[in-house]
């Protein structure tokens, strides 16, 4: 369905996930082509309104709640900004996307990974991704780089246990070929390129 491409960058807290994001769009842009950036949960006006029910730590939803949340956040930000993008064209670099769900609510949170791969389907028909990437930074280097966790962000506040079964099923979704392993041990220029180079092998 896509006139353009769908392009989503993954990874834990503290990878520099959206440093890169919006280093690839500027480099893309820098380069002719016509790119923009965006975000999940969020990028449109109700996806946004329902990260920050999402990031508050006031309300305690389960794992079926959050799953139902990023998918109707996800759902709007498809309808609103990405499916007219791609529709004229444009290549869409999105920060975080549905690997998200099965990492964090999937092994994070115990949910069935095969209902949630249902609803995902369902949440973004008729989107194709061209390419997804994961930053593969872990969480103990992700968390001393920015400092420690945001405190007032409810997700942040999760164990470091939790955030090593993110991990572990975002190590899976590129052990299956879901995600394509982006090597972030050197400089933040030199993954920049690496991102860089896999996208234009796509384009
Ligand atoms: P961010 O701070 O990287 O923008 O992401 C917001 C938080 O939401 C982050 O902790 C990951 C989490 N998340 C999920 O749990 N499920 C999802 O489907 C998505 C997109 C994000």
């Amino acid at each position: 369905m896509n006139k353009g491409k769908f392009i989503v960058l993954e990874g834990v807290e503290g990878a520099g996930k959206s440093r890169q994001c919006s280093l690839l769009v500027d480099a893309l842009n820098a380069n002719g082509r016509d790119a923009i950036l965006t975000r999940e949960p969020g990028g449109a006006p109700l996806a946004e309104a329902l990260r920050r029910l999402l990031l508050d730590p006031a309300y305690s939803p389960d794992a079926v709640s959050e799953l139902y949340m990023y998918s109707a956040a996800r759902r709007d930000h498809l309808n609103k900004v990405v499916f007219p993008a791609l529709a004229e064209g444009k290549i869409v670099v999105c920060d975080r996307f549905i690997y998200s769900t099965l990492a964090y609510q999937g092994y994070g949170r115990g949910l069935d990974t095969e209902f949630i791969r249902r609803v995902n389907e369902r949440t973004v028909t008729p989107l194709t991704v061209d390419l997804a990437m994961f930053i593969d930074v872990s969480p103990e280097v992700g968390f001393a780089r920015k400092g420690g966790a945001d405190k007032s962000d409810r997700l942040e506040r999760e164990s470091l246990q939790f955030f090593r079964r993110v991990y572990d099923g975002f190590k899976a979704m590129c052990a299956s070929g879901e995600l394509v392993s982006i090597d972030a041990s050197g400089s933040k220029e030199q993954t920049a390129q690496k991102i860089y180079k896999a996208v234009t092998e796509i384009l």
